[in-house]
């Protein structure tokens, strides 16, 4: 995570207004320190009268209060330029996704007229590179704030309101992203990544996601399922394909090829998520997933299964 690094137009734009900011402010400090160095190093000559019948000590004043003015005007003009450099091009059309922030991880949504075409992830947002995708955000419980700083600035999402932002990458990479305000216990543990494909991949995965679970031929995959079943799994979670449709944690139809478990809590392993099962609150105290107490037998195979789910 390094806003210095753009990789992308909006943080390109955020990166020029931050030297300006800094060059300014470091323009500033120098002029500011030099001149009170001067006041306090010079010799005052026998023959100079007392400060308050100096001759152009108004007239002094009044430059630095001009130049102030104009220091403060000139930042103030390249923050408003950034602002709406970034805020025009909310106009374009890019690609939508919607975005919901919650107590701790993010829905990842891609609408479709066709509502069976709309794919629903958790804690990744897929892009294509070169092309401007439109976020529309929004929070179900209290305030988040979403922040991919190679990417793109902060933007809040906010209970019961939708915000917008919108974001490009130029080339292929993963980009970590991190809630930005602080929204309970678990904030810290609220990451999520952007990951930039080329177009044509970027169109295999979506394809891949709007694809119903997988079914695996592997007997120990298949157990799994009858575990899932007969657990509680289904009643906080989806999986496409099969009788679950919880909508209280993440959607698990591709859940296997997803890169990180409980919002970047964890990789995504077999040893990882048998122990995400297990106890989750372990390793994320106060999330809402609770432990889920089954035999060790099963537990592998209710792992298996998962893992399955490319
Ligand atoms: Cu969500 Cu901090």
């Amino acid at each position: 995570m390094n806003m210095l690094s753009p990789d992308g137009p909006v943080a390109q734009w955020i990166f020029q207004l931050w030297w300006v900011l800094i060059a300014g402010g470091v323009a500033v400090y120098v002029l500011t320190i030099g001149a009170l160095a001067y006041a306090v190093l010079r010799r005052r000559k026998a023959t100079d009268p007392a400060p308050e019948n100096r001759e152009g000590k108004g007239r002094n004043v009044a430059i630095a209060t001009g130049l102030t003015a104009l220091i403060l005007t000139s930042l103030a003009f390249a923050s408003y330029t950034t602002g709406r450099a970034i805020a025009d091009s909310h106009a374009m059309e890019g690609i939508p996704v919607s975005v919901t922030g919650q107590q701790w991880w993010w829905e990842v949504y891609y609408p479709n007229p066709e509502p069976r075409l709309s794919v629903l992830t958790a804690n990744e947002i897929h892009i294509p590179t070169g092309q401007k995708i439109k976020l529309d955000l929004r929070a179900v419980d209290v305030i988040h704030s979403f922040w991919v700083p190679n990417l793109a600035g902060k933007r809040d999402l906010i209970p019961s309101r939708v915000t917008m932002t919108w974001l490009q990458a130029d080339k292929p990479g993963v980009y970590r992203g991190q809630c930005a305000e602080f929204c309970g216990y678990q904030h810290a543990h609220m990451g999520f990544l952007v990951i930039a494909h080329e177009p044509a991949k970027f169109q295999h995965w979506l394809e891949n996601e709007r694809k119903p679970a997988v079914e695996s031929a592997d007997p120990l995959a298949q157990r799994g399922k009858q575990v899932f079943l007969s657990q509680s799994c289904m009643f906080c979670h989806a999986i496409r394909g099969i009788p679950a449709f919880g909508s209280t944690g993440p959607d698990l139809t591709h859940v296997g090829s997803r890169q990180s478990l409980g919002a970047l809590t964890m990789r995504n392993d077999q040893a990882s998520l048998i122990n995400w099962i297990r106890d989750s609150q372990h390793y994320k105290p106060g999330t809402r997933m609770p432990p889920i107490r089954v035999a060790d037998d099963d537990l592998n195979a209710l792992a298996t299964y998962l893992e399955s789910l490319k």
